[in-house]
């Protein structure tokens, strides 16, 4: 079954290739360097962006595999949450190759489908434990099968993918500042008592990151003048020590706050061996290592994908895409784009019978 991904649901355009649930070949654009002159996301810029590379992106996939629309089995799209306007780029291009080559046309969470990114290079077990790290969320979900997951906690505010940015912001790193903050972390020395580890004292499973960025807000205050370097800091090279100190110090606030909750998460999951971790915020490189210890020493197994699909992609899309027409599960052509804030519905169609799979 030959599966193409769509993936725009932000500000990188994707499409991939996955035939019979292996990655063929996969091609993304990144518009950061657009939205970075804004410091943020503009929607109406982005899904214009995506409009304009969509086409000749799919061209250019196709041309490359040599294939032709037709022999495509089914489309899976990126159908939410994300940002309405970028969505509906996504979903209308995937409606209409559909319509005009009769693919089975598959709605994905993309959520769901960071979640399963992993199975893309290894085998996933289950039960597991998800914990999705990216810019707009923090949730964890205990998962029993690719697709049946439960959301057991989320964060209250900020995620921890915007902790990174929002911190990023107020040091004057490059939006968005995530993967320069882990880069300039790994060159400082942290210091636990500089941070503290957000709301731990509860018995929930959720998180709260928006104190964390006030207490970096008002630490770069306190301690930085805007001239200590060069704003915006694009290269760790330029970076003097202490904003590097200061760095370690938040990385590790964020990542001993993630690990004390996936602890007690899998206190409440003893038949759950296997941590799934995914999300943007999963390329960091002191959390891979946090989780990868926590769960050696639990005598588990940690499933994460390689750095470049941890962030948005369309490999995801597809794969996850592929693993819903495995379970018979397809979409009709009124599948719904659904923007950040509304939950994904479970409006999925059962395959009908004698449908090829
Ligand atoms: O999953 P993703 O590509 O997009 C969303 O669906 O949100 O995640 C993007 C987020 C950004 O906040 C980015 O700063 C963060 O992931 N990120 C990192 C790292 N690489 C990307 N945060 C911390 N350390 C990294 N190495
Ligand atoms: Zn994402």
């Amino acid at each position: 079954m030959l599966v193409l991904g769509i993936e725009s649901s932000c500000d990188e355009t994707g499409l991939a290739l996955v035939r019979d649930g292996r990655l063929v070949d996969h091609v993304l654009t990144s518009q950061a360097d657009i939205h970075a002159l804004f410091g943020g996301v503009v929607p109406e810029l982005a899904s214009r962006e995506h409009l304009r590379f969509m086409g000749g992106l799919f061209d250019m996939l196709m041309e490359r595999q040599k294939l032709s629309p037709h022999e495509l089995d089914a489309v899976a799209v990126a159908r939410g949450p994300g940002l309405l306007g970028c969505l509906l780029v996504g979903t209308a291009f995937a409606k209409g190759l559909c319509l005009g080559t009769h693919a089975r046309l598959i709605g994905v969470n993309h959520l769901l489908a960071h979640l399963l990114a992993a199975g893309i290079e290894e085998e996933l077990r289950f039960p597991a434990l998800g914990l999705l790290v990216s810019g707009g969320h923090t949730n964890l979900y205990h998962m029993l099968s690719p697709v049946s997951v439960t959301q057991l906690g989320k964060t209250l505010d900020d995620a921890a993918g915007e902790a990174f940015d929002k911190c990023g912001k107020v040091l004057g790193l490059a939006y968005p500042g995530g993967r320069l903050l882990d880069e300039l972390a790994g060159r400082g020395s942290a210091d636990p008592a500089m941070f503290p580890r957000p709301y731990l004292d509860n018995d929930n499973l959720d998180f709260s990151f928006s104190g964390l960025k006030t207490a970096a807000a008002l630490y770069a205050q306190a301690h930085f003048t805007d001239h200590a370097w060069p704003r915006p800091l694009t290269s760790a090279a330029d970076a003097p020590k202490e904003l590097c100190d200061m760095c370690a110090s938040f990385n590790l606030a964020v990542v001993e706050t993630l690990a004390a909750k996936v602890e007690r998460a899998l206190r409440r999951l003893p038949d759950v061996s296997t941590l799934v971790m995914a999300g943007g915020v999963a390329a960091n490189s002191l959390l891979r290592a946090r989780m990868t210890e926590l769960m050696t020493q639990r005598h588990g197994r940690i499933c994460m994908p390689g750095p470049s699909l941890c962030t948005d992609n369309a490999a995801m899309i597809a794969h996850a895409g592929y693993l819903m027409a495995v379970h018979g599960l397809q979409h009709g052509l009124d599948l719904e784009a659904i923007p950040r804030g509304r939950a994904i519905p479970d409006d999925a169609l059962k395959a009908a019978a004698g449908h090829a799979v």
